[in-house]
C-alpha cells in the first residue's frame, strides 16, 4: 500500500533553451504532453492531491490535462523553482505530511522511484529529502555537495558552480520530498543570491540545515529515470528512453514485436497479448489492437483506430478513426479514415477513403465480407453493403449506397447488372 502523500509538478518555466513553438512542458511525448508523465507517476504512487503549477501557458496546460484529477496553481512570472513551489501553497492548504515535488520536464519518473523516495523520507524522519543520481555527463544539472560525514550539504547550480564543483557527478534529479506545511515556511527564507536572481528550490537544503532540520538524500541507481530535457538533444534522448520503456511493457505483456528498435507506440495504446507488430510501425493515441492482429511493416495507425481480433493492416497503410472488424485485411498502400469495416472484409491494395471534402470529414461504412477492389476510391459519405464488391479502380462517389451483394465498377462507379444464368 503506497504511503499517503501529495504532489506538486512544477511547469511554469519558459523552456527557453529548448526553443520551438510548443511550451516545453507540453512537448508531445508518445501521445502525452511532457507534464502529464510526472502527473501520472505521482497518481500511481498514491498521491492524493496533485497540484500543477503553470505560468503564462497555464490555460494550455489545463486543456492538455483535462480529465486528470489535478489542481492548478499560477506562477505569474518564472522567478525560480522555489518560488513556483510557493505558488502551490494555496492549493495545498490544510495538507500535511510528505509532499513529492516533481519537475514538469522530467517525464521518466516512475511510481517505484517516488514510493522509494517517500519511504526513505519517512524512515530518516527528514524534513527535506532529495533524490540524487550519478551521471557520467552531469552538464546542466545542479551538483550535490556533501559534507565530511557524507551528509547532503548543499546543491549548486551549474551556472553558480566553480570548476571543481562542476566535476562532481552526483546531481539533483529535481525529485524531492518535503514536509508540509513546514517546508513552505523554510522556502520563504530562501533568497535570490544566484546567477539568475531566482528563488531556487535547491537552496532549501542549506536553509533547512541552518534551521537544524534533518536533510536526507537518496541516490537512485537507475539514473535514466531522473533525466530531464532542456535542449533538443536531451529531448531526443528522453523520447528514446520512453519509447523503449513502452515497447518493453508490451513485450512483457505478451505482444510480439519483431523489431523493438523500430516500433513507435504511444503511451496510451492498448495491445492484447498475441498481437504482432512488424518493423517500422507507428501506433498513436488511443488505438486498440486485439489478439491475433498483425500491424506492419510500415503501417501508421492514428488515434481512434480499433482492430478487432485477427485483423491485419500492412505495408504503407494509414488508419485514423477506423474500426476494423475481425479478420479484416488492409495490407497494402491504403488510407482508411473515419470508417467502419465489417468483419471479414478485404480492402484491396491502394484503396482510399476520401473522407475530407475541404470543409468537413465524412464517414464510410463497409459491410461484412465486402471485397473492395484494388485502387478503389470511396468518396465519403458512402456505404458499401455486406458481401458487396467494387471493381479495380472504381470511384464510388459521394452519397452512393452499394447494396448488399452488389458489384459496382467504373468511374463514376455504377452497379453491374446481376448476371443471369444462361438458359
Ligand atoms: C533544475 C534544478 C537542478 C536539477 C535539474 C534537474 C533548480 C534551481 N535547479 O534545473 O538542480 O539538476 O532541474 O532536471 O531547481 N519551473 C517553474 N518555475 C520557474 C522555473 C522553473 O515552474 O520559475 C519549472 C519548469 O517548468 C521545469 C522545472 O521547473 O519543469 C525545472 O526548471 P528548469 O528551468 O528546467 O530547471 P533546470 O535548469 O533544469
Ligand atoms: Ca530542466
Amino acid at each position: 500500500m503506497p504511503a499517503p502523500c501529495h504532489a506538486v509538478v512544477l511547469a511554469a518555466g519558459e523552456g527557453k533553451r529548448l526553443g520551438g513553438p510548443v511550451p516545453k512542458v507540453l512537448t508531445p511525448l508518445w501521445g502525452r504532453p511532457a507534464v502529464a508523465w510526472p502527473v501520472v507517476a505521482a497518481r500511481a504512487a498514491g498521491a492524493e492531491r496533485v497540484v500543477v503549477v503553470g505560468g503564462q501557458h497555464l490555460p494550455a496546460i489545463r486543456k492538455a490535462l483535462a480529465g486528470q484529477p489535478v489542481l492548478f496553481a499560477t506562477q505569474a512570472l518564472p522567478r525560480g523553482t522555489g518560488d513556483a513551489l510557493l505558488c502551490a501553497a494555496e492549493a495545498l492548504q490544510g495538507a500535511a505530511g510528505p509532499l513529492v515535488v516533481l519537475y514538469g520536464d522530467c517525464p521518466l519518473t516512475t511510481p517505484e522511484m517516488l514510493a522509494a523516495l517517500v519511504e526513505h523520507h519517512r524512515r530518516t524522519r527528514a524534513a527535506v529529502t532529495v533524490l540524487t543520481a550519478s551521471l557520467p555527463d552531469p552538464a546542466g544539472y545542479g551538483r550535490v555537495l556533501r559534507d565530511a560525514q557524507g551528509h547532503l550539504a548543499s546543491i549548486v547550480e551549474e551556472r553558480d558552480a566553480d570548476p571543481d564543483t562542476r566535476k562532481v557527478t552526483e546531481i539533483n534529479t529535481g525529485t524531492w520530498v518535503v514536509d508540509l506545511p513546514g517546508a513552505l515556511d523554510d522556502l520563504r527564507a530562501v533568497g535570490t543570491a544566484n546567477a539568475q536572481g531566482e528563488v531556487y528550490l535547491t537552496d532549501l537544503v542549506a536553509v533547512a540545515r541552518r534551521r537544524g532540520r534533518t536533510v536526507a538524500a537518496l541516490q537512485w541507481p537507475r539514473a535514466d529515470e531522473a533525466l530531464g530535457f532542456n535542449t533538443p538533444r536531451e529531448l531526443a534522448e528522453v523520447r528514446s528512453l520512453l519509447r523503449r520503456r513502452i515497447v518493453e511493457g508490451h513485450l512483457a505483456a505478451g505482444v510480439e514485436i519483431v523489431d523493438p528498435d523500430s516500433a513507435y507506440i504511444d503511451a496510451d495504446v492498448a495491445i492484447e497479448a498475441g498481437a504482432r507488430v512488424l518493423p517500422c510501425t507507428v501506433i498513436e493515441g488511443d488505438c486498440r489492437i486485439a489478439a491475433g492482429c498483425e500491424v506492419g511493416p510500415f503501417s501508421h495507425l492514428r488515434a481512434g483506430t480499433v482492430m478487432h481480433a485477427g485483423s491485419e493492416v500492412g505495408n504503407f497503410t494509414e488508419t485514423k478513426k477506423a474500426v476494423l472488424g475481425a479478420h479484416v485485411k488492409a495490407k497494402h498502400l491504403t488510407y482508411l479514415g473515419d470508417v467502419t469495416v465489417g468483419a471479414g472484409a478485404n480492402i484491396g491494395a491502394g484503396t482510399i477513403t476520401a473522407n475530407y471534402d475541404g470543409r468537413a470529414k465524412h464517414a464510410t461504412v463497409v459491410g461484412e465480407r465486402a471485397f473492395i477492389g484494388s485502387g478503389t476510391v470511396l468518396v465519403a459519405p458512402v456505404e458499401v453493403g455486406e458481401g458487396a464488391t467494387t471493381g479495380a479502380g472504381a470511384i464510388v462517389t459521394r452519397g452512393s449506397h452499394v447494396g448488399a451483394g452488389e458489384t459496382w465498377v467504373g468511374v463514376p462507379a455504377r452497379r453491374l447488372p446481376a448476371r443471369t444464368k444462361p438458359a
